[in-house]
């Protein structure tokens, strides 16, 4: 990518520029050029993400912190750089701080592996009923280990945090808040900062999934004093298969190391073993080095564009996608929070959302369709699943109104 021209962008974006940086946004589905309004499933990839993890493959293929010679020397830096770079992205004042990881499901695991195993009998873990299984599924199976409680602060039917009950719950038996930060399935935006404030009024840690957050608006560690935060590379434009965990120093430093392999040791013998310095304690093995390096240039990649530009442009996409979508007959969103990333699910009628999204497709309109891995959030509102159009800054009115155009012809077809 062009970084000189990615700069001037941030006053005046021009959307075939934009466009033009994402391949595979140029792919044809039966015939049509792609809709791709998928982007909170994974989002696409900028040239300047594929050319940085390129370049890396092609001519600095090497492990880190593993040798002496130059290339891996090279590779180390460049992997390291990538510790820095995420962490001045998140805000985080020590790049010791980032963990990386496979994604958000691996950070939220290392967490409950970990901080997690400080729990006991009495002691409760906070979630909602918004949350992705994978804020879910590891709190339970912690819970069976540890005895700790599994408590699910409620959602309204328009999609919010129901705070009060969120208050009420909070006790001196909470030993965890663990919340998403942005609704995959709603879209919804939660007030975090209240609720980090209130938490940490009780001594209370939290983490934040932020893996719908990041791609969408920028986001402070240190402002919100978030104990832990999770994110997925994929969804900010990066590769799959890498994310990260931030964490407070004092949290990492106490707690005990997770996968055992190599890098995160210090002697290893076999009457026993030490283990490495944060953040190296909790990186076993060798890494997605690519996919790394990937997501820093994916952060470079998102901040020459500007959060003003992704934020405006998104807003725009959500307002006029709502607007479009509710004057279908039949149609009905779920998910109306004031506060709302660029996401809209919904229903049309009676029709599954398969057969929505199958009819969809036949017109080169990607859209996600079922549960969004939040079945108890679908149970919540009696529904089976939803479509969800999901919007990123490369999206454009047109893309919308050719959804548009295309649910109507699912609501002739299905009816
Ligand atoms: N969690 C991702 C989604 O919402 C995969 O589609």
């Amino acid at each position: 990518m062009n970084l000189t021209a990615a700069s001037s962008m941030t006053s005046q974006p021009d959307i075939g520029t934009l466009r033009s940086q994402f391949p595979a946004l140029q792919t044809e589905v039966h015939g049509k050029e792609v809709a791709y309004l998928d982007n909170a499933a994974t989002a696409q990839k900028p040239l300047a993400v594929l050319e940085r993890m390129e370049q890396y493959y092609r001519r600095e293929n090497a492990n880190v912190h593993r040798g002496v010679h130059t290339m891996s020397q090279v590779a180390t830096d460049a992997y390291e750089g990538a510790r820095s770079r995420m962490a001045s992205f998140l805000g985080a004042s020590d790049p010791r701080e980032i963990i990386f990881t496979r994604g958000t499901t691996e950070a939220i695991n290392l967490v409950a592996n970990t901080f997690g195993l400080g729990f006991s009998s009495g002691d409760e873990i906070l979630i909602s009923e918004m949350e992705h299984h994978s804020n879910i599924v590891p709190w339970q199976l912690l819970s069976e280990r540890t005895g700790a409680r599994l408590r699910v602060v409620p959602v309204t039917d328009e999609g919010e945090l129901d705070l009060e009950e969120f208050r009420m719950m909070l006790s001196k038996r909470t030993k965890l808040v663990a919340l998403v930060h942005v609704s995959n399935s709603l879209g919804t935006i939660n007030p975090v900062r209240r609720i980090i404030a209130d938490a940490h009024s009780m001594g209370v840690p939290v983490l934040l999934d932020g893996a719908q957050a990041v791609p969408h608006a920028k986001v402070d560690v240190k402002e919100l004093d978030v104990d832990f935060y999770s994110l997925s590379s994929h969804k900010m434009f990066g590769p799959t298969g890498v994310g990260l965990l931030y964490g407070k120093t004092e949290h990492l430093e106490a707690m005990p190391p997770w996968q055992g392999g190599g890098d995160m040791i210090e002697q290893v013998d076999f009457a026993g073993t030490t283990f490495n310095e944060i953040p190296h304690k909790f990186e076993a093995g060798t890494p997605h080095i690519a996919g790394v390096i990937g997501m820093g240039a994916a952060a470079d990649y998102m901040e020459d564009i500007g959060w003003e530009v992704i934020a405006s442009r998104e807003q725009d996409l959500l307002t006029y996608g709502t607007e479009r979508l509710a004057a279908i007959d039949g149609l009905r969103i779920v998910g109306t929070a004031p506060q709302k990333a660029a996401v809209i699910s919904f229903l049309l009628g009676n029709a599954h959302p398969y057969d929505v999204g199958t009819v969809l497709d036949r017109l080169g309109i990607a859209v996600r369709t079922g549960h969004h891995c939040t079945q108890p959030l679908m149970k919540r509102y009696g529904i089976p699943g939803t479509v969800r159009a999901s919007f990123a800054f490369y999206n454009t009115r047109e893309e919308i109104d050719r959804l548009a155009a295309g649910l109507e012809r699912a609501a002739s077809m299905l009816s």
